[in-house]
């Protein structure tokens, strides 16, 4: 509240001083004829009251946002590191924007995820300025020559949130590549964190991105074609707990947001288990977690629960792993970093973890 009303006062400051201005020029000349309503720059400015005014409508989105993990922005340290920065700063993303590279800049005195990330505020000082910056299709860092619009048709138009947010919420390539997810051949990884790193959710929405090393192509349950992210994570919001711009699904005090899932799935109970699907595919991910564990492939000690790390790899001691199991590991840590337990892609998950469950199964 203090921050808005700083926010509405430096605003009337912005009105004030270039009525100064205007001021100070017309003093220049002889006094002209008083000008028709909207021929002069103060009525220009009257715009800010769009939005700079005392109605509620920012302020909760303001409450909101500040709850969620955008503003808490704990990991806007890696803004200093380029290539880290397109994903991790605002400045980053929209250079990243502009240049349509994966390489960035590294930035000190970086912004976090903020309202002009995502918006075009303050471009034309109209309510246009809400427009969504971009939602033109995604061309993943794993294959940038490939291209992903998840833009959902809806009655009244269109949608593409989650090409806005796939342009982070993606996996990045990782070295060395796996180019042929079959190949019993072996490479040499060097680090333990060998893999598609946080964030995988618009891949696995997509049902893209995994290696598809089994028997037959990986199945896609078709949720990209029928909502987008902010159908699920943007919802009316209940406080700053969850929905709208908290993008938060779940909370203590209110449990897993359902009311998203209702529209569409109306006999949906109090959890996002619909039909057992988290408890499914739990189920399938801890028993490849227990087999990868077992042939010390991952270090199911050391490792946080959403990115298993390779055991027993670093750059003084690297590591052979065959193609396939680099397809097998790569495959599981989508599923552990992407953390929705298969509901972005019910079927993909089921049958990612599927073939990697009948790999392990399958050594000796
Ligand atoms: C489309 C809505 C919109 C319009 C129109 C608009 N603003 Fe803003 N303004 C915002 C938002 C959103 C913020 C950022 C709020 C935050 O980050 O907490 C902001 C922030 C500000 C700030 C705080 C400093 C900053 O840049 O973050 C000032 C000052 C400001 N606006 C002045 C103006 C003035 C002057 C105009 C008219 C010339 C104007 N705004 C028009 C939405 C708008
Ligand atoms: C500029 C890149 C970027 C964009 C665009 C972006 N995100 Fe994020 N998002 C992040 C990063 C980075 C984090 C982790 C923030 C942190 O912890 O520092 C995050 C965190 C989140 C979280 C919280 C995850 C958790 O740990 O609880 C959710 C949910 C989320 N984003 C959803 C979305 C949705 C939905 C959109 C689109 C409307 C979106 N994001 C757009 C980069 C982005
Ligand atoms: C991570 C991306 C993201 C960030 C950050 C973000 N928004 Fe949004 N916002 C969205 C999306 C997506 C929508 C829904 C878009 C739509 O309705 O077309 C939206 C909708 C809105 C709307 C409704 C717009 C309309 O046309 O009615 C307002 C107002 C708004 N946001 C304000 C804010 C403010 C204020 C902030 C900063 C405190 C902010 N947003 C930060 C993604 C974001
Ligand atoms: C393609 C976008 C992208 C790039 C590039 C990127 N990140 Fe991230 N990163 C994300 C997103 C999105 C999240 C949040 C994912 C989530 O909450 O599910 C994240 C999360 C993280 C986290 C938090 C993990 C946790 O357990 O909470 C760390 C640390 C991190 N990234 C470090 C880095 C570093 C270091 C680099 C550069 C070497 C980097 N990231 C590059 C998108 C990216
Ligand atoms: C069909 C609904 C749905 C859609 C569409 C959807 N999500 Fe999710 N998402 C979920 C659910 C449910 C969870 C798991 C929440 C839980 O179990 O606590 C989740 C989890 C996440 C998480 C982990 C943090 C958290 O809140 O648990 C992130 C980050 C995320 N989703 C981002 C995205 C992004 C980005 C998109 C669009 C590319 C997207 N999601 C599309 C339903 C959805
Ligand atoms: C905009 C509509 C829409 C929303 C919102 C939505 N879903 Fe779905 N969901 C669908 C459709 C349509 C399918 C079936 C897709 C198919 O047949 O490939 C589906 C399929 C599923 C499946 C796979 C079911 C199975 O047995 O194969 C699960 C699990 C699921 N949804 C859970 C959720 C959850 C949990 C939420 C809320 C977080 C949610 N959905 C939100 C439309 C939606």
């Amino acid at each position: 509240m203090k921050r808005l009303l700083m926010l509405v006062l430096s605003g009337i400051m912005v009105m004030a001083v270039s009525g100064l201005i205007f001021i100070g020029c017309t003093k220049e000349g002889p006094q002209g004829p008083a000008g028709a309503n909207g021929t002069n720059g103060k009525d220009a400015n009257a715009t800010c009251t769009n939005c700079h005014n005392f109605s509620d409508t920012v302020i909760v989105k303001i409450f909101q946002y500040d709850a969620s993990k955008h503003a808490a922005a704990t990991t806007i340290a890696e803004a200093a590191r380029g290539g880290c920065s397109g994903c991790h700063s605002h400045e980053g993303f929209l250079e990243k924007l502009q240049t349509g590279s994966t390489v960035t800049q590294a930035y000190n005195d970086a912004a976090p995820i903020n309202c002009r990330t995502c918006h075009t505020i303050h471009a034309t000082y109209t309510p246009a300025d809400w427009a969504l910056r971009d939602v033109t299709p995604v061309h993943p860092y794993i294959d940038t020559t490939s291209s992903i619009d998840l833009t959902v048709q809806l009655a009244g138009g269109t949608d593409g949130t989650s090409n806005l947010c796939g342009k982070c919420h993606q996996a990045r390539k990782t070295s060395p590549w796996v180019t042929n997810p079959k190949g019993t051949d072996s490479l040499s990884v060097t680090s333990n964190r060998w893999g598609p790193h946080h964030g995988p959710q618009f891949l696995m929405l997509a049902g893209k991105g995994a290696f598809e090393m089994g028997s037959s192509a990986f199945r896609s349950t078709n949720h990209k074609g029928n909502a987008t992210c902010r159908n699920c994570h943007m919802g009316p919001a209940q406080g700053n707990m969850v929905g709208g711009h908290t993008w938060t699904m779940s909370s203590s005090s209110t449990g897993d947001n359902v009311a998203v899932c209702k529209p569409c799935h109306s006999a949906i109970g109090t959890t996002f288990d619909y039909n057992g699907a988290q408890t499914t595919i739990n189920t399938k991910y801890k028993t490849l977690m227990t087999l990868l564990g077992n042939k010390n492939i991952i270090d199911t000690v050391a490792s946080s629960s959403t990115y298993l790390l390779l055991k027993g790899v670093s750059a003084s001691k690297p590591k052979k792993f065959t193609q396939i199991q680099l397809a097998v590991i790569w495959n599981f840590n989508m599923v552990a970093a992407d953390r929705s337990m298969g509901i972005h892609n019910f079927a993909y998950f089921s049958d990612m973890l599927d073939a990697g469950i009948a790999y392990m199964q399958s050594l000796p």
